[in-house]
């Protein structure tokens, strides 16, 4: 019995003691969420060896100007200005054998935008909206609105034989089929939401008529039909004045004519003394 707890004792000590000299990173604060700025910090306590610098990383990749060689165990981060793009997995690296490290999540509202925020599709052909998310973390869930005239606000059920939605979390793409002018021309809303709140953008969708899509080729056919007709009517009216120009013949007699009336004149005037 007393053996037992003997060694039950020296058991919780060597536990006791492991866990004292585990290296530690206490993160202030643990986690910044819906925060406009913020100063985050790191403070490394039991390193497993002499820390030769750190630095700070965003998703892995190493934040600029942020590598300093120095003993320190503390070390800060300040963001002046969080936004829609700011959020993400930060960390804070400590350059000892072994590295450690402790990552403090950046979480903001979602940010969402529409790749463009006027398309335009042909009648019968099948339009295509997108919206992207940048934000951390990305929205978990994507809704897609119609925004009537009225300010009606219908939602877009995916699966009819109308509409078709695909998400991931970074992206979201409405297709509407059998594109038709006065049923799906408007404005669209496309609506992401995560566990810190949710955003939306709007995308104009027009849709032109197949004859419109047509215009510049009528156009075209049009101006080759008025530049034959055009040719086709100067040639015509320059082939009888092509005769007239170079044709000596045909005012060779007036001349001769002219020249005998005056010969017959002088004939008459000599006759006539
Ligand atoms: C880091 O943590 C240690 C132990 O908890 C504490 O004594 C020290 O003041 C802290 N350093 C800073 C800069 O907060
Ligand atoms: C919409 O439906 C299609 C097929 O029915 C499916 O592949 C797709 O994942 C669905 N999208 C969403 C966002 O549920
Ligand atoms: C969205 O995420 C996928 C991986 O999940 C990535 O390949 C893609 O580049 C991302 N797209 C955007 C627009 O960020
Ligand atoms: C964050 O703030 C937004 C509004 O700015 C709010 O809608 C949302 O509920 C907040 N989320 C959390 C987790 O506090």
């Amino acid at each position: 019995m007393v053996l037992l707890w003997g060694s039950c004792v020296f058991l919780m000590f060597l536990y006791g003691a492991s866990a004292l000299t585990e290296p530690l990173i206490l993160t202030n604060p643990p986690e910044v969420s819906n925060m406009t700025s913020a100063t985050l910090s790191c403070n490394l306590t039991n390193a497993p060896s002499m820390v030769k610098g750190h630095y700070w990383t965003k998703n892995d990749k190493v934040i600029e100007g942020t590598k300093v060689d120095s003993t320190d165990t503390y070390t800060e981060y300040s963001m002046p200005k969080i936004d829609g793009h700011s959020g993400g997995s930060y960390a804070c690296v400590f350059l000892s054998t072994p590295e450690v490290k402790k990552a403090i999540e950046v979480k903001t509202p979602p940010h969402v935008a529409a790749y463009k925020h006027s398309e335009h599709g042909n009648e019968k052909d099948k339009g295509v909206l997108v919206c992207v998310s940048h934000s951390y973390p990305l929205p978990t869930d994507w809704k897609w609105y119609l925004l009537r005239e009225d300010g009606e606000k219908t939602s877009i059920t995916n699966g009819t034989d109308k509409y078709e939605i695909k998400s991931t979390p970074n992206k979201t793409t409405l297709y509407i089929h059998d594109l038709d002018i006065n049923r799906d021309m408007g404005d669209y809303m496309c609506y992401g939401e995560s566990e810190m709140g949710q955003a939306s953008d709007k995308i104009h969708l027009r849709v032109r008529s197949r004859l419109a899509a047509l215009w510049p080729f009528l156009g075209i056919v049009a101006e080759v039909i008025i530049l034959v007709t055009i040719i086709f009517i100067y040639e015509k009216r320059r082939k009888p004045d092509e005769i007239n120009d170079d044709d000596d013949s045909g005012s060779a007699p007036l001349k001769s004519n002219a020249a005998t009336n005056h010969k017959d004149k002088n004939v008459r005037q000599r006759n006539s003394n």
